[in-house]
């Protein structure tokens, strides 16, 4: 924590992650707690992460929070609570006794915070999750507070207990009514499985049309297939792919995955009204995976897509070349389109005809936006030294 003469502030940074073991649906809307566990990949923050500042100071009139630019509402219901709990938590050790707390700014002063993303918002890529948990441990880094944080990030947005750790995470869905035992686990940290990569394939970067939480909604009212996902199928997935984790098993791993997100997206059709998150092109991904999964006779990708049309490919890093040249030979980028691969680097490759052909379909030109290449990657992090707060001395945006 930096302090300036009456400025306390922290920056942190914090991970987009994505579920292979969805979550969908609330058993209780106020306090976030699911119908079912989850489980994710936590994606790098070298290519996707949210970064917060916050700060405190005796001269700040009110609470404010300024998002990608743009100062936000703070009363939104969902921020206070997060903020609400975390003021709770340090007071409560503040009253402990606790000597270590005179070194932390009081509860008592306002707060400032100014986040940002490296990836666009609401484009179904998690950005409420990494913004969340980038807040909460922001705030807890700056009173001073550590332990069990991913039940407060889920109060933010359900999905953002997960990105409050690396690797692979899961979140037990608990039996509380208080959502105490709702909290987010690392099963396997981001070394475990060093030749897993993901590809975000940008289809859309638009807003998505029903955000997941009133979609989710409209399914737990509707849906009987939603329901009988979470009691009778969930339970044994989560199982199963914990287990293919463990074992580095990729068939299972990748079968999983494909079904887990098929599943989703029934139960989105199976809403009423229906809700479409896929499009046409996402679909067309998905008919390529398996025919190029088929063609050589294993299962080399996965896909998953959440509430929005973007893809998410998860394959192992030495068919990442191929992967991506088939990609860019369904889907040819525009010309002048700008920088079509961003993230980590890969190697073009030319492709065989024999596997062109087995994949027999028609080419959609700039059916996809770009590609980020990216690894799984760790948990939130402090960023130390002056030049990454997005607070100036005044406690206003720089
Ligand atoms: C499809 O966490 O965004 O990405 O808890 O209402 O904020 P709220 O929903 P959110 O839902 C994420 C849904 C999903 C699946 C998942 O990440 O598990």
């Amino acid at each position: 924590m930096a302090e300036d003469r009456n400025m306390a502030v922290v920056t942190c940074s914090a991970p987009v992650n994505i579920a292979v073991i969805k979550y969908w649906g609330k058993r209780d809307e106020e306090a976030i707690l699911p119908i079912n566990s989850s489980l994710s990949v936590t994606l790098h923050q070298d290519q996707l992460k949210t970064t917060t500042t916050v700060a405190v100071s005796r001269d700040f009139k009110e609470d404010r929070i300024w998002l990608n630019g743009t100062e936000d509402n703070i009363t939104h219901p969902r921020l206070q609570t997060c903020l609400r709990e975390i003021r709770r938590l340090a007071r409560k050790r503040r009253n402990s006794g606790d000597e270590n707390c005179n070194t932390f700014p009081t509860v008592s002063y306002k707060v400032h915070i100014c986040s940002a993303n490296n990836f666009p918002t609401a484009a179904g890529l998690a950005s409420s999750a990494a913004g969340y948990a980038c807040l909460v441990y922001a705030l807890a880094k700056l009173y001073g507070l550590e332990g069990e944080l991913s039940e407060i990030a889920r109060q933010g947005s359900g999905s953002a207990c997960r990105s409050m750790y690396g690797g692979f995470v899961q979140w037990v869905m608990g039996e509380k009514t208080d959502g105490s035992d709702s909290i987010a686990q690392q099963i396997k940290p981001e070394s475990h499985w060093p030749e897993l990569r993901v590809l975000i394939l940008v289809v859309s970067a638009e807003r998505k049309p029903v955000g997941s939480t009133t979609g989710m909604q409209t399914s737990v009212k509707t849906s009987p297939l939603l329901k009988h996902r979470a009691e009778k199928i969930v339970p044994e997935r989560m199982k199963e792919m914990t287990e293919a984790i463990q074992c580095r098993d990729f068939e299972s791993f990748a079968q999983i995955t494909m079904k887990e997100s098929n599943q989703f997206h029934a139960t989105c059709l199976d809403t009423f009204p229906p809700i479409f998150y896929l499009n046409d092109i996402s679909r067309r991904i998905i008919n390529l995976v398996h025919k190029y999964n088929s063609h050589h006779g294993e299962t080399r990708v996965a896909y998953t897509f959440d509430a929005g049309p973007n893809a998410v490919i998860y394959t192992l890093h030495h068919h990442v070349e191929e992967f991506v040249e088939v990609v860019k030979h369904f889907f040819p980028p525009e010309e002048n389109g700008g920088q079509f691969l961003k993230g980590l680097p890969v190697k073009s490759v030319s492709l065989s005809e024999q596997l062109k052909s087995s994949i027999q379909t028609d080419p959609v030109k700039a059916g996809i936006q770009y590609i980020i290449s990216t690894k799984v990657g760790p948990g939130p992090q402090l960023m130390e030294g002056p030049n990454h707060h997005l607070l100036g001395k005044d406690g206003l945006p720089k």
